[in-house]
C-alpha cells in the first residue's frame, strides 16, 4: 500500500455483532479516526422522539452541519426504543442524503492527526467508502447478538428483557435487510468474519492480521 495514502476502512454489520467494539480497537490500534455511523441515526431518532413538533428537515440539517465527533457520545442514543426509531427514520432517503456527506467527509478528509479512518454501519462498503482499502462483513448469530445487546442494556441499568431485545433485533434484521433504500447487505469484496464464537481479543487479532498484511503489500 502507497505510505502517503490515508488507510480507509470500511464496515457493515447487523446490529450487537460486535463490529462497534472490535471497530474501536482496530482505530485505536492504527490511529484512524473512527466513525458509529450508526450514531448518527440515532441522534436524528432521538430528536424526533424528543422533539416532535421541532422535527424537520432544516431542524436536521442544522444537527449534522454543527455535529463533532464527541456529539454522539450522548448516552441516550444508546436505548432500545432509540434502536428501533433509528432503523425507522434510516429508511428515509431526505434523511441519508443528510448523513451521506457528513459521513464521506470524516472518511475521505479525516482530521490531520489521525492516519485515515474507521466507519462500520449498514451502507459503508458500497455507497460511502466503495473504494475502502479493505472491507468487512461483521456477524454473528442471532441469540448471541441479543445476549451481548442485552448484557450491554443492563450495564446501562435499563429495563429490558432477553426476549424483548432478541424481538427487536429480529425486527431491526428485517427492517435494515429489506428495506429499498441502503439495504444491509455483504459486498463481494467484503471479508465475512462471524464473530459468535469469538473473544473480542480474538477477532482483533484475526482482523489486525488482514489489516497488516494489507498495509505491508
Ligand atoms: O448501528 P446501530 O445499531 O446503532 O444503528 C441503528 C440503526 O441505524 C440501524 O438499525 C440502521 O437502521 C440504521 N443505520 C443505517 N445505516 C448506517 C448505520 C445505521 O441505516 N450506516
Amino acid at each position: 500500500m502507497n505510505k502517503n495514502k490515508i488507510l480507509k476502512i470500511a464496515i457493515d454489520s447487523p446490529a450487537a455483532a460486535g463490529a462497534g467494539t472490535i471497530a474501536k480497537a482496530i482505530s485505536k490500534h492504527y490511529n484512524l479516526c473512527y466513525l458509529d455511523t450508526g450514531k448518527i441515526y440515532r441522534m436524528i431518532a432521538f430528536f424526533h422522539l424528543k422533539y416532535p413538533k421541532k422535527f424537520n428537515y432544516n431542524f436536521i440539517n442544522k444537527k449534522i452541519r454543527s455535529l463533532k465527533l464527541n456529539d454522539l457520545q450522548n448516552k441516550y442514543f444508546l436505548s432500545d426504543e432509540v434502536g428501533i426509531h433509528a432503523s425507522k427514520i434510516a429508511k428515509q432517503k431526505k434523511i441519508r442524503d443528510l448523513v451521506h456527506k457528513y459521513q464521506v467527509n470524516i472518511a475521505y478528509n479525516p482530521p490531520k492527526k489521525f492516519k485515515g479512518s474507521c466507519l462500520d454501519g449498514r451502507d459503508i462498503t458500497y455507497k460511502i467508502i466503495p473504494d475502502a482499502d479493505i472491507k468487512f462483513f461483521i456477524t454473528a448469530n442471532i441469540k448471541t447478538r441479543a445476549l451481548r445487546r442485552y448484557k450491554e442494556l443492563k450495564s446501562l441499568k435499563k429495563k429490558i428483557s432477553y426476549s424483548e431485545v432478541l424481538k427487536s433485533i429480529k425486527k431491526r434484521d428485517k427492517s435494515d435487510f429489506q428495506r429499498k433504500i441502503s439495504p444491509l447487505k455483504k459486498t463481494k469484496d467484503s471479508l465475512l468474519i462471524n464473530t459468535s464464537n469469538l473473544t473480542k481479543r480474538a477477532c482483533f487479532l484475526k482482523i489486525k492480521k488482514i489489516i497488516d498484511r494489507k498495509i505491508n503489500n
